[in-house]
């Protein structure tokens, strides 16, 4: 059996564990064979134009369909946790730790595993026959450990696949220091759902046409009665790791069109679910930053870091990373590499077709942390891992749309985009009257200076610590990582609506 490094153990299996293995092991027949041929599991349309997938990430379809065979070799690397076991930690009983908790009491549903862990022991290629995300899983869900020998990169950093959100956030929650027992106690419920692993079998297998989510919904309605009528679950919350167009189709949907029901269950329509990107009209949605490869265990560990984004010599203007494919030609990727290329000396070009660069950040960063600005042009949907990439390097991200960051991260970014970035008209770039190198060379050193800054204040807040981490800088309530703030987020929303609890649920 697999070991999972960060967890509980795995509770022992269950009537309805052992119903629910049967039908995966008619599922793996299926799959089994359909292995032969994995075109035919090429992806549908997605809902935003396809231009062109840049880092091809971890689980997500493209990586699996080019690179196969490299991902299948690493399956069985799970390592032994590094660090013990913590078990849930006792709800503190004194009553100075009871106010420190006031208002930001959690309560986590014990689902059936096969809502969460269960699933990642199906992680070799038994959930989708020709995807294998073991290497992924490992480590907190940070993945792989990058063992390199350059002191900036010798601790904390991780192949991170970007779809492992959900295994991060489990790992920390469980070691949240305001869990409590008791539903009636709770500020807000944290549904542990992994919807995104969940989800793959109904994106790429013939599951396809099945609705995924009313099992969930099946269970919170039978067994959290209380806590999920009392608000009509709209205290509760639960994370899907990949972009909410993933999630979906609609119920009426059955043509095969690309994503799942999870998120237009009405059920659900009340659950605050945080994804890589919102759908940017509802409320409900929140988008939180996706995981990048470090993960810094200690202060020393990202101030060795942030000195380094500080001090680094910046010879190239800006930078620009993407795999090139032939239908970029026309696209505003095409336009920007071909700006990246005539701008010569000034451009630092990151080919992701040469590197690879979904589970490798130690090139990706050494290339960030040598540009001024990073190009951020929307890839097959608006949002990109590398705006956080760049970030956490440093290089001020550029921005062709205000979906790409401005109408996402709201918990996470400020309300002043100026501050930390600069945004340029696609159409502008479309119509040739946008030269990149000619704005980005206006601005002043004073000035970029000053953005950097802002940048690195960004820095904890846009990365996902190690949960194992004992120090005390880092534990401590003032230090908020992308975690922290996206709790703090869901208890400031709780607390706006029971303050008003008419309010609309859409906002614009
Ligand atoms: C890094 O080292 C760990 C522990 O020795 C090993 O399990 C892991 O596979 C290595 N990672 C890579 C990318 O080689
Ligand atoms: C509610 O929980 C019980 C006990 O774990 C379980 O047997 C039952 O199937 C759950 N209900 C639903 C609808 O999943
Ligand atoms: C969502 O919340 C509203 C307001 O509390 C409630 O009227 C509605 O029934 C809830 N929806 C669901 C599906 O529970
Ligand atoms: C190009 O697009 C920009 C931004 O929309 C617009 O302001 C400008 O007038 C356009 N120029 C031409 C030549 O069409």
């Amino acid at each position: 059996m697999v070991e999972f490094p960060g967890f509980d153990q795995v509770p022992k299996t269950s009537r309805a564990n052992l119903v629910y293995c049967c039908c995966i092991s008619s599922l793996m027949l299926i799959l089994i064979t359909i292995w032969a041929c994995p075109e035919s599991l090429a992806p549908p349309t997605r809902p935003v134009a396809v231009v062109e997938v840049e880092l091809a990430d971890g689980i997500s379809p493209d990586a699996q369909l080019h690179e196969p065979v490299g991902i299948l070799a690493n399956q069985q690397q799970l390592t032994k946790p590094a660090a013990p076991r913590l078990v849930k930690p006792a709800v503190a009983a004194d009553s100075a730790a009871a106010s420190a908790c006031a208002g930001r009491r959690i309560y986590m549903y014990e689902l059936p595993t096969e809502f969460n862990l269960a699933l990642l022991e199906l992680c070799a290629s038994k959930l989708v026959g020709w995807i294998n995300f073991c290497a992924h899983v490992q480590n907190y869900g940070f993945g792989e450990s990058v063992n390199s020998s350059e002191p900036l990169f010798v601790d904390d950093w991780y192949g991170t696949d970007a779809y492992m959100l959900e295994v991060i956030f489990h790992s920390r929650m469980l070691r949240y220091e305001c869990l409590t027992d008791s539903p009636s106690d709770a500020d807000a419920f944290f549904i542990p759902f992994y919807a995104g692993i969940h989800a793959l079998p109904y994106l790429y297998t013939d599951k396809r046409m099945e609705w995924q989510g009313p099992e969930l919904v099946a269970w919170l309605q039978e067994n959290a009665t209380d806590s999920w009528q009392r608000h009509g679950g709209r205290d509760h919350f639960l994370i899907a790791g990949r972009t909410a167009w993933d999630f979906s189709r609609s119920l009426e949907d059955d043509t095969g069109h690309w994503g799942t029901t999870l998120l237009v269950l009405p059920e659900l329509a009340n659950v605050t679910v945080f994804s890589l990107e919102r759908r940017p009209w509802l409320s409900m949605d929140q988008a939180v930053p996706y995981p990048t490869g470090f993960h810094p265990s200690t202060a020393t560990s990202l101030r060795r870091w942030t000195h380094e984004v500080r001090t680094s010599s910046r010879e190239y203007l800006f930078a620009f990373s993407g795999a090139l494919r032939p239908s970029m030609a026309t696209s505003i990727r095409g336009l920007l590499y071909n700006q990246c290329i005539n701008s010569k000396t000034r451009c630092s070009l990151l080919d992701c077709s040469k590197i690879k660069c979904s589970h490798n950040p130690i090139p990706i960063y050494k290339k960030l942390l040598h540009a001024e600005f990073c190009l951020q042009p929307r890839g097959d949907t608006a949002t990109r891992r590398s705006v956080f990439d760049s970030i956490i390097a440093g290089c001020i991200p550029v921005f062709f749309h205000e979906d790409t960051a401005y109408t996402q991260y709201s918990w996470h970014l400020p309300k002043d985009p100026t501050t930390y970035s600069v945004f340029m008209s696609e159409t502008g770039i479309k119509n040739g009257s946008i030269l990149v190198e000619e704005v980005l060379g206006s601005y002043s050193q004073t000035r970029i200076k000053e953005m950097r800054e802002e940048l690195i204040k960004l820095i904890p807040g846009s990365l996902y610590r190690h949960p194992e981490s004992t120090d005390p800088k880092l534990i401590d309530p003032e230090f908020c990582d992308a975690f922290d703030l996206s709790v703090k987020g869901m208890l400031n929303k709780v607390l706006s609506f029971k303050a008003h609890p008419h309010s609309s649920q859409l906002a614009s």
